[in-house]
């Protein structure tokens, strides 16, 4: 996914191999990830896909099927694999993972502790936050799933980034050897203020710890015990709402779902180069309507940050 080499980092530019790992695009909410392998076939209802036909393109290419029906091959970037990745458990999505990379001040060269892996989703995306030179060290006290996370960071070639770690860090809490290393610590665990107290020995002078819990009262306690050794104790909600934007034929500026839809300011589309008539607001014509997306996700948790005290 993303080399330690940033020479090799990932652009639209670097061509598919056999044995790569692809994003395989359909649609926004139909992709799947897929081993490149020199005589596989990827079969859906766009038809058969032959991989062979696949190596030496470009990341980014329209590949077509014998039926004429086409898809993307994407490059497996940390967005694209925590839409495609299973599900072993619930997982941090991109507004969420957004926000904490770029509230814990996450850089190329920091070193990162994690608990719990979970299904990785988070983790990926700290790896490359941290490439080339920093290192990303994630703990889960489920043996599967750690070796689950483990194939997976080998499948997306971040392993030389992540190591996986099996530890109850609730009950015993982190491994004494990252004793005041760590530029930050996030946790995702149900009862984060156990682990709190050892968070904040791991990290160095001013460091940030991040919590995320989906409901208030883990908050509440987390943010209890974070007051005696943090600083500047922040708690966010991330709500992301997405748009549908296309264009259709209405008869009026409102839509034709009970006022809902919204005409973003319409102005009709110039027929030609000469059309000055082109900002008018048109009562009959193609216009371009936003509306929020049907299967907008609403809470998924609330994310507790806090700056290590320097004494
Ligand atoms: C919700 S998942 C984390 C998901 C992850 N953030 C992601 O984005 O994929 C929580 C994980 O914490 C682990 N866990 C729970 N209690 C733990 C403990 N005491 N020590 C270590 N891991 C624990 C669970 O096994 C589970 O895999």
């Amino acid at each position: 996914m993303l080399p330690g080499d940033p020479s090799q980092a990932i652009s639209l530019q670097r061509r598919i191999r056999d044995g790569d790992l692809v994003i395989v695009y359909e649609r926004h909410d139909n992709m799947k990830a897929v081993k490149v392998n020199e005589g596989g076939v990827l079969q859906n209802r766009f038809g058969v896909f032959k991989h062979s036909d696949w190596i030496g393109k470009p990341f980014g290419s329209k590949v077509f099927s014998h039926k004429k029906g086409f898809i993307y091959l994407l490059a497996p970037t940390p967005e694209l694999w925590t839409l495609v990745l299973s599900h072993r458990t619930q997982i941090l999505y991109l507004a969420d993972i957004s926000f904490v990379i770029m509230y814990m001040e996450i850089v190329p060269g920091c070193v990162v502790l994690e608990c719990g892996t979970g299904s990785g989703s988070l983790t990926t995306s700290l790896a490359r936050a941290v490439a080339p030179s920093g290192h990303v060290y994630t703990f889960d006290f489920h043996e599967q799933r750690a070796a689950y996370a483990r194939e997976d960071f080998e499948l997306t070639q971040l392993s030389s980034l992540v190591t996986v770690g099996v530890a109850d860090i609730q009950g015993d809490g982190f491994p004494a050897k990252f004793l005041g290393t760590a530029d930050s610590v996030f946790l995702d665990l149900p009862q984060p203020w156990l682990a709190i107290p050892s968070a904040g020995k791991m990290l160095k002078p001013d460091g940030i710890l991040c919590s995320f819990s989906p409901c208030i009262e883990q908050v509440q306690h987390s943010c209890e015990t974070l007051k005696s050794k943090f600083t500047d104790i922040r708690t966010f909600e991330v709500l992301l709402r997405t748009y549908e934007v296309k264009e259709a034929r209405t008869e009026a500026s409102c839509g034709d779902d009970g006022g809902f839809l919204r005409p973003l300011p319409c102005k009709r589309r110039p027929q030609s180069a000469g059309d000055h008539d082109a900002d008018e607001v048109s009562s009959d014509s193609a216009v371009v309507v936003a509306k929020p997306a049907a299967e907008a996700r609403g809470h998924t948790g609330y994310l507790t940050f806090a700056r290590h005290q320097c004494l």
